[in-house]
């Protein structure tokens, strides 16, 4: 379980996160919705460690990660996968090497158990015949995928972590994207993986999330579920909303 207890943190005089408090379970699906500059990322990287509040504490599965040195963070790290917004990989790496830098990284898997692993994630994300590209050859879509094979690599996590991962892409292979999302969630009864998914894209979350959170002005503006976010009475919520299904429309 992931919980934040009244976690506040600037940038100088930019208050991005006040007080911010909320509970999710590992097998949950989550989106954290907002629009640009609202802390969504900021949220997962304080998850992470990878920052640290100005004050409240996080918990991870019950650990105090709050102050924790890098040595400490790896073992609440690794319950986690992230998908950078962007994708991010590596351009002087082929897919192959992409994927497998994880394994060779914290892994003690020789190549061959390697070259297996890797050639099966890709099949799983139905990219196999990727494997010998750079990534300036891939399309938008596969470098998508091509970014949660590589996070996938290193370990069953606890929970999938998104940051945008549909931004940028046409709505079919967004779609496309929301599928794999979808289907890797699901592990057998009672085990499935649950994920956060942070996006600006109100209809992308609809196809996966069950839980919606709402970032404004540094506090969680609204926490519910499906029906009840379309429902919402909030008219700051109810802009954002139907802004966005209007913007998503018109593509
Ligand atoms: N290292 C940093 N130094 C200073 N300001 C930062 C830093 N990182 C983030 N910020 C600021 O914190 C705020 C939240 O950033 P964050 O990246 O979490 O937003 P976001 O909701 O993910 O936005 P987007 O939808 O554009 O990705 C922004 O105003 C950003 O400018
Ligand atoms: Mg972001």
């Amino acid at each position: 379980m992931i919980e934040f207890k009244d976690v506040s943190l600037a940038y100088e005089d930019n208050i991005v996160l006040d007080k911010v408090s909320f509970m999710v379970q590992f097998h949950e699906k989550v989106a954290i919705l907002g629009v640009s500059g609202e802390g969504k990322t900021t949220i997962l990287r304080l998850i992470l460690g990878l920052v640290r509040p100005d004050s409240g504490r996080i918990y991870i599965d019950g650990q105090d990660i709050t102050e924790l040195s890098e040595t400490q963070l790896r073992e609440p790290r690794m319950k986690f996968s992230i998908v950078f917004q962007e994708g991010a990989l590596f351009d002087s790496m082929n897919v192959r090497e992409n994927v497998a830098f994880c394994l060779r990284e914290y892994t003690d898997l020789s190549e061959d158990e390697i070259d297996t692993r890797v050639k099966g994630l890709l099949s799983r994300l139905g990219i196999e015949n990727a494997v010998y590209h750079m990534p300036e050859e891939l399309s938008g879509g596969m470098q998508r995928r091509v970014a949660i094979a590589r996070s996938l690599a290193g370990c069953e996590p606890g929970m999938m972590l998104y940051d945008e991962p549909t931004t940028g892409l046409d709505p079919l292979t967004a779609d496309n994207i929301c599928g794999l999302i979808r289907e890797l969630s699901q592990g057998g009864p009672g085990a499935r993986t649950g994920f956060i998914i942070v996006t600006h894209k109100v209809t992308d979350a609809m196809k996966v999330a069950e839980r919606f959170m709402y970032l404004k002005n540094g506090v969680i503006a609204f926490d519910g579920d499906a029906l009840a976010l379309k429902t919402t009475e909030d008219p700051e919520l109810k802009r954002f909303i139907s802004d966005l299904f209007a913007a998503e429309k018109s593509i």
